[in-house]
């Protein structure tokens, strides 16, 4: 029987990536998205992978979603934690709502999506849970403060997660991508863009596919001995 994988902020950009290439690797899919009901319709016509909307900044709303998700699927196996948000200024004009709109979703929705589906992966002794952070909360960013303290606190529970997991068979890991080119990055006025990719050794952004694929070898029941470990990607552009 298939494992089944639950992916948030799957149906665009590096979510639904990774969501398209579980689902080549035999997985059954289902993506969350909160707000983009055009784009989300789009990916289900094109991959046959159901969407479920609902916020995962929302606690009570991430339990309801996983039991529809469980109803219509099957338990989770895997959860991968993408869903995240900027809302990019520098300090002096970064407001108490930008900071907790991105702490919401970055990281109180790793949170809010992870708790629920965490006693029935204990039960049946096999989890998976890979987590999207960023090379911004690995060294920081001018314009951040807010999105780098929500992914380096995403490193944090990884690592502490990692210890509780492992002896019920649940690894949790984190995924550091770089600047991939994505909606989100795009939004990066293009002069700064072009700033950014002078920092990249390998000379270009990344592709949402290959953070994707550091998912599915993550997700695999052969990484059983990686957990609490950060995988980067990010073009040479940091080295953690
Ligand atoms: N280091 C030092 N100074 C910087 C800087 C940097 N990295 N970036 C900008 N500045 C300076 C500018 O030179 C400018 O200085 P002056 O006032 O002396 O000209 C000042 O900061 C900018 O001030 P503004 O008042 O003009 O700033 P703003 O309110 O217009 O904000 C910005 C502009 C939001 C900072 C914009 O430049 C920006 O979006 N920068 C990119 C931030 C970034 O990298 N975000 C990542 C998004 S992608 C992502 O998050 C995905 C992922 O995980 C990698």
């Amino acid at each position: 029987m298939a494992r089944v994988a639950l992916v948030t902020g799957g149906s665009r950009g590096i979510g639904a990536a990774i969501a398209v290439k579980l689902q080549d690797a035999g997985y059954r899919v289902a993506a969350n998205y909160a707000g983009n009901d055009e784009a989300a319709e789009r990916f289900t016509a094109e991959t046959g992978i159901p969407v479920y909307k609902w916020s995962v900044a929302d606690y009570d709303a991430c339990a309801a979603g996983i039991a529809k998700v469980e109803a219509d699927l099957g338990a989770v196996e895997v959860l991968v934690n993408n869903a995240g948000i900027t809302r990019d200024a520098p300090f002096h004009k970064m407001t108490p709502q930008h900071w907790r709109d991105v702490i919401d979703t970055n990281l109180n929705g790793v949170f809010n999506m992870t708790h629920p589906l965490w006693n029935g992966m204990r039960e049946r002794k096999f989890g998976r849970i890979i987590t999207i952070s960023s090379i911004n909360g690995q060294k920081g960013q001018f314009a951040q403060a807010n999105y780098s303290a929500s992914k380096a606190g995403d490193l944090g529970l990884t690592k502490a997660l990692a210890q509780e997991g492992a002896r019920n068979g649940i690894t949790v890991n984190a995924v550091c991508p770089g600047y991939i080119a994505t909606d989100m990055v795009m939004a990066v006025p293009e002069k700064v863009r072009d700033q950014i990719v002078a920092q990249i050794p390998v000379g270009r952004l990344g592709e949402a596919a290959e953070i994707a694929r550091c998912v599915v070898f993550l997700a695999s029941d052969e990484a059983g001995f990686i957990t609490g470990s950060t995988l980067t990607a990010n073009g040479g552009q940091y080295f953690a």
